[in-house]
């Protein structure tokens, strides 16, 4: 079993390829669902590539476009959360209401702009979390989601329960795909990951790997029975293209966030933590130092395989059918969506 080409982690033409047949189409999360709670309030941000923004419009409607002003182009509202009650391009003042239609456009006489309305785009919401797709005909969230939201309820993870802690936002000099990766297995886990392993039992016998569908979902059991809390293992859930959902044993928990593409050898995301009201706070701080210490080993492992792939010397490698099987899954999903477009050379 061949990996991809490592040209791939690299090459500006792939990058352009994924950003139109990985994200164009592709689930984001983006912020909690309080962002966009009352009429007038939106959030503005990337979307794998496409800057988009989400509205609460008057009528009480969530909705959701491509953040580009109709007119030249220039992107309409700098990313960021808040009140408003239009949205107004700083270019030519073109000011559009929260439903997407355009209000006014100064000297609009000379100009046909009937039926010019932001192009929309899709969000939509999992419990407190806010999610949207560039694309106005998204296939349902639920239908990317999977089994994710009744396995976080069977681990005893009420997501309606959870506060939020706050966010943890990171850049890699990595290709996306690698921080991908290399969240997609633990075979590395008992050489980088000692505290990590102390806790979970990353033993190939006791750790396990399962694909269906657009979830990749690893189950960590603990090393010994939980101190404190109601959740027995490690859950880590990798929903494609590029979402990681975290859930830590002991009390509920959950850290979720996207890795992104930023440029084809830098990748970035963030983490948005959540906790049960009762976990006390030197739990979570202690939670918190190991995700932490977890974070600073993987980043000297992407980044070290970036300078490796880089070096165009060595063409691809082997992936271990079971070991690594969350990314033979991962890969063929991205050789799929690229398909014959782009063949290696
Ligand atoms: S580009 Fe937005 S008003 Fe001209
Ligand atoms: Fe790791």
């Amino acid at each position: 079993m061949r990996s991809l080409p490592w040209s791939w982690y690299t090459d500006p033409e792939v990058e352009r390829l994924e950003r139109e047949h990985v994200f164009r189409r592709a689930w984001q999360y983006v912020g909690r669902a309080e962002a966009v709670a009352d009429p007038g309030s939106y959030l503005a941000t990337d979307a794998g590539g496409v800057p988009v923004v989400i509205t609460r419009d008057e009528e009480g409607a969530l909705r959701a476009f491509v953040n580009v002003c109709r007119h030249r182009g220039s992107v309409l509202v700098a990313d960021g959360a808040g009140r408003r009650e239009t949205l107004q391009c700083r270019y030519h003042a073109w000011t559009y209401r929260l439903d997407g239609t355009l209000r006014s456009a100064p000297r609009a006489e000379e100009l046909e702009t009937a039926g010019l309305t932001l192009v929309p785009a899709t969000a939509a919401l999992w419990g407190p979390l806010l999610f949207v797709n560039p694309a106005a005909d998204a296939p349902p969230l639920a239908d990317t989601l999977g089994d994710v939201p009744q396995r976080l309820a069977d681990a005893g993870v009420d997501l309606a329960r959870l506060r939020f802690h706050g966010r943890v936002e990171y850049e890699l000099a990595a290709n996306w795909k690698v921080a991908c990766e290399n969240y997609l297995e633990c075979y590395h886990c008992p050489t980088a990951h000692p505290g990590f392993s102390a806790l979970v039992d990353v033993r190939r016998e006791a750790y396990r790997l399962e694909a269906d569908g657009c979830v990749a979902s690893q189950l960590g059991p603990l090393r010994a029975p939980a101190k404190t809390g109601r959740v027995a293992a490690g859950h880590f859930h990798f929903v494609w293209p590029n979402l990681k959902l975290n859930v830590y044993p002991g009390h509920p928990n959950l850290s979720v966030g996207p890795v992104l593409p930023a440029g084809p050898e830098r990748c970035r995301g963030f983490l948005d933590y959540f906790f049960d009201p009762d976990a006390d706070d030197a739990w979570v701080a202690e939670l918190l130092e190991l995700d932490d210490r977890v974070g600073h080993e993987d980043r000297e492992l992407v980044e070290g395989v970036q300078r490796g792939v880089r070096a165009g010397a060595v063409p691809d490698g082997p992936l271990l059918p079971e070991s690594e099987r969350l990314i033979v899954w991962f890969q063929e999903r991205v050789a799929d969506a690229l398909g014959s477009r782009f063949t290696s050379s």
